[in-house]
């Protein structure tokens, strides 16, 4: 089983005009297997998890361009794909119980994702649960329609460390037993050292750099995924380890980039590098880098 994604671009619409929020990205990931997506907060993680599923923000329209095939079929939402929404707070309606949101089976569904007493949850309003029970009802209720591929868009990062924890606990232990294609969106380093097979690293709507995650944890070679990657000691990374900020900020994508989106940003940029969009080489999209080899 393959869930690929093939050349996707997303230009959204909303009232201020168009954000070009994706831009020609494709990655896949296998049964059983986990892809971490990362990158700084507004670089298209969640738009290019979602738009291609007919999942937009509210009110704003958008053109998706591109694939996303489970074994060259387009998903269904629900029954091939599930999706754990970055909010649960805000996925969930506060005036529906719990169960009835989960969807049949949800007494067995919360069971599964080791919710203690899953009639009494089961039976409860959103309101009633902590982060961490909301956040694997949630779970449970992506698992529904018993998909192949659970894309998961921050699942830990409004919990506390011990809830993150089994929460992931949660993700692994079904990952095993039902093969699922994992997606995981995050900002946790540590998280992507615990759970992901494979990383891909977005900015500003694209894909930087992409690889196994043993090697690109330990050997960043993106300039942007070195500063992401600067401040962590990589062998003792935990939970809860978030990347670092850097200086400056990413472009608005009110305009599609014409070179590396990173170049304002990068310490190391050479003049090719405001020229034309550098391509993704051995799971590396850097001018420089490319430059450096071909001398
Ligand atoms: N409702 C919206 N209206 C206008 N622009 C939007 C809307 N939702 C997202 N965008 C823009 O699309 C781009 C990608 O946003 P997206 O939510 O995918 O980022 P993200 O990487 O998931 O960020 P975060 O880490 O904060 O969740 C951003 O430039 C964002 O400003
Ligand atoms: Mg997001």
């Amino acid at each position: 089983m393959s869930f690929v994604a093939s050349g996707l671009t997303v230009r959204l619409y909303p009232a201020t005009g168009v954000v070009h929020a994706v831009d020609d990205v494709s990655w896949s990931v296998e049964a059983g297997k986990t892809l971490a997506i990362v990158g700084e907060s507004g670089c298209g993680k969640t738009v290019m998890s979602l738009a291609p599923l007919g999942l937009l923000p509210p009110g704003v329209s958008a053109d998706v361009e591109g694939s996303l095939t489970l074994d060259g079929a387009v998903p269904k939402l629900g029954r091939d794909v599930g999706v754990v929404f970055q909010d649960p707070p805000s996925a969930f309606n506060p005036l529906r119980r719990v169960g009835k949101q989960v969807g049949e089976r949800a007494v067995e569904l919360l069971e599964l994702v080791r919710l203690p007493d899953p009639e009494r949850v089961a039976r409860a309003y959103p309101h009633e649960l902590s982060g961490g029970m909301l956040q694997r009802a949630m779970i449970a209720g992506a698992l529904a329609g018993e998909p192949r591929v659970l894309i998961a868009d921050e699942p830990t990062t409004a919990l506390d460390p011990s809830m993150q924890d089994q929460v992931l606990d949660v993700l692994s232990e079904l990952q095993a037993r039902l093969g699922l294609a994992l997606v995981l969106i995050t900002h946790d380093i540590g998280v992507v050292k615990r759970m992901a097979d494979d990383v891909a690293v977005m900015y500003a709507g694209r894909i930087v750099e992409s690889g196994p995650a043993a090697r690109l944890l330990h050997a960043p070679e993106h300039p942007y995924t070195r500063g992401l990657l600067a401040a962590v000691p990589a062998p003792d990374v935990e939970p809860g380890t978030r990347f670092v900020g850097l200086d400056g900020a990413p472009p608005e994508l009110t305009e599609r980039v014409r070179g590396c989106a990173f170049a304002p940003r990068c310490p190391v940029a050479i003049d090719a590098c405001a020229g034309v969009r550098p391509e993704l080489i051995d799971g590396v999209s850097c001018h420089v880098r490319t430059h450096a080899r071909s001398r």
